[in-house]
């Protein structure tokens, strides 16, 4: 067995998300399914309600208002907010770890992950396009390879990161070189296995590569975009920095420019201090 297959044969052996989550993930896939029907699969899950109202009540979610029940939740944010609380909560203890594989300490991740999320979304209103609905969630999830490969499947990022040096490509090429397969692919194949719904998993598959998706989509181009200005200003680095440049087909669809990059990039640091108290604390 080649380390490619080695590493997809174990990608069903990683555990899956809470129960609740995976219910509330099919149940948003329904259209004649309200908030009501999400909020009951919620509530069985009582951790997982406790980490929703947390999450609810930052300054990025709530804004200046208080969220005390999931109803509140519920009436406040509608179908597809709920949604990305209930991932953010159900992402956070994964992702708070130190990723070994990446040189990422902890909470670095974390930190990268949701800068995404909330940048990409940023990015969509700053070109004045319509926000995708699936673009929080899927930069929140785009990286969930590095847990797989880092802490699950524990690969040896030394010899990964010799080559991105030595051959100076991207950290993603080097990926392939050494294993056969990059985080991107392993995190597609992941979220594939839990069900996630396609877009967002085509956003984690091309996030790095999007001249080579069949099809391009604005969601991708986003997180591709947002997911280098958070790695320049230093959000969750780690080794994944290395020699990782912009797709120019993808700045001239955007029509992205130094200005907006820029205004992006202090939002999205603005964004990420609305977040700091519900990160920082120790679960
Ligand atoms: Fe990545
Ligand atoms: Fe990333």
């Amino acid at each position: 067995m080649t380390m490619r297959e080695e590493i997809l044969a174990k990608v069903p052996t990683v555990p899956g998300l809470p129960a609740a989550v995976m219910k509330v993930l099919r149940l948003v896939q329904d259209p004649d399914m309200g908030v009501g029907e999400i909020m009951a699969a919620v509530e069985l899950d009582p951790g997982l309600t406790a980490e929703v109202l947390r999450m609810a009540n930052s300054a990025y979610f709530a804004g200046p208002r208080k969220v005390v029940s999931l109803r509140d939740a519920g009436v406040l944010f509608g179908t597809q907010r709920l949604l990305q609380l209930v991932l953010t909560s159900a992402i956070y203890p994964y992702a708070k770890q130190p990723i070994r594989g990446y040189d990422l300490s902890a909470g670095q991740l974390l930190q990268h992950l949701a800068a995404v999320a909330m940048g990409a979304e940023r990015l969509a209103k700053t070109l004045k396009r319509e926000v995708p609905q699936c673009v929080f969630t899927a930069g929140l999830l785009h990286d969930i390879g590095k847990i797989v490969l880092g802490t699950f499947l524990e690969i040896d990022g030394d010899a990964i990161v010799n080559v991105a040096r030595e051959k100076r490509v991207s950290f993603e090429r080097a990926e392939c070189e050494v294993l056969g397969i990059d985080h991107a692919e392993v995190g597609a194949a992941l979220l594939t296995e839990w069900g996630i719904p396609a877009e967002v998993v085509h956003v984690t598959r091309w996030h790095h590569q999007p001249d080579e998706a069949d099809d391009d989509t604005l969601a991708t181009d986003l997180v591709h975009i947002v997911d280098i200005l958070s790695i320049e200003c230093g959000l969750g680095v780690g080794v994944d920095g290395l020699n990782y440049r912009p797709s120019q087909d993808v700045v001239d669809r955007l029509g992205l420019n130094n200005k907006i990059a820029e205004q992006v990039t202090c939002g999205m640091l603005a964004d990420l201090e609305d977040m700091a108290p519900q990160f920082s604390r120790t679960p």
